[in-house]
């Protein structure tokens, strides 16, 4: 199985993908790092461990991690989309943490778990990329030891935060440019545009509840993230975001990629957070040496739908 580590910031999409990974027999999940987001630090590591809690993963060590962005200190949160604790206000409905919080952090945590692993280990980033940007930055060691970072971020026609930024990018676009522009990390970006091709309706949500007790427990916290769904998109579904991102990172190809040169947009103007995609056609050559060239990412395109619903279902 992939040796993977999640970092993440629970939220209602967050909690799918977790417990996708750690129900998954196809991956090793080796550790989970949290990051303010969607709510603040406290509230998406208590929800992450919840989620390992309900799916019985108490094995599984959890380490928080930054608190704030970067440089500026933006602090807006998704409370309006996941609910006032990040699970549409359910979360304490969920069976309460069984371990302990790691001491040494999720720098400390993600190095350690790196550093001890026999093989590449996948990294799943699903909140702004903080944590990632600090190991990277301190840590440059360990890149050798990570197979791919697959990114749930960005958008190649615009934003959900702003007309330009999606969520994750636009809450820390300093820490995002680092991992994804500056690094000689192999990257994958599962972008919005994809993400919301795949989001999934009320039918499937009802299959789910009806799976068992962990999917009856997963579709309660949908409420709060349904209404605003219902809202944005004027349908009955949610879209799981992080989800597909951790399906790709679980079964890689599941998605379909190309490669592109990528820039993130860090001024403080308007496009503050967007991910600048260059899909000219002279850009589509790939790195004559086929190594992994600082600012190119495999941008996530096309999947077939209902295969993904059926395998994150499953
Ligand atoms: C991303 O933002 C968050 O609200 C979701 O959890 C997801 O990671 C989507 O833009
Ligand atoms: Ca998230």
């Amino acid at each position: 199985p992939t040796p993977l580590i999640i970092d993440t910031d629970p939220g209602v999409d967050d909690a799918f993908a977790i417990a996708l990974a750690a129900l998954s027999v196809d991956v090793e999940l080796l550790g989970i790092t949290t990051v303010f987001g969607n709510v603040p630090l406290e509230a998406t590591t208590l929800n992450a461990r919840r989620v390992l809690a309900l799916c019985g993963r108490a094995d599984v060590p959890v380490a928080a991690g930054a608190a704030r962005p970067l440089v500026h200190a933006q602090l807006q949160r998704a409370s309006h989309v996941h609910g006032s604790d990040g699970l549409s206000g359910r979360s304490a409905a969920l069976p309460e943490p069984v371990r302990a919080l790691e001491p040494g952090g999720a720098v400390g945590l993600l190095v350690s778990l790196l550093e001890a692993a026999a093989e590449p280990v996948t990294i799943a980033p699903i909140g702004p990329l903080t944590n990632i940007a600090l190991l990277l930055a301190a840590h440059p060691e360990v890149r050798e030891k990570i197979a791919r970072i697959v990114v749930m971020g960005g958008g190649l026609a615009g934003g959900n935060t702003t007309g330009a930024a999606e969520f994750n990018i636009w809450s820390d676009p300093e820490a995002a440019r680092r991992v994804l522009v500056e690094e000689p990390v192999p990257c994958v970006l599962v972008p919005m545009d994809l993400t919301y091709r795949c989001a999934v309706d009320s039918t499937w949500l009802g299959k789910l509840a009806a799976s068992g007790p962990i999917g009856t427990a997963l579709e309660a916290l949908t409420p709060d993230y349904l209404a605003h769904y219902r809202k944005a998109l004027g349908w009955d579904g949610i879209v799981l975001h992080d989800a597909v991102a951790v399906a790709e990172a679980i079964r890689p190809g599941i998605l379909q990629t190309e490669s592109y040169p990528i820039e993130v947009e860090c001024s403080q103007g308007p496009a503050r957070g967007a991910t600048l995609v260059d899909r000219r056609r002279q850009a589509l050559r790939a790195d004559a040496e086929g190594d992994v060239a600082p600012g190119r990412v495999e941008v996530s395109v096309d999947t077939d739908l209902e295969g993904l619903r059926g395998f994150i279902l499953e």
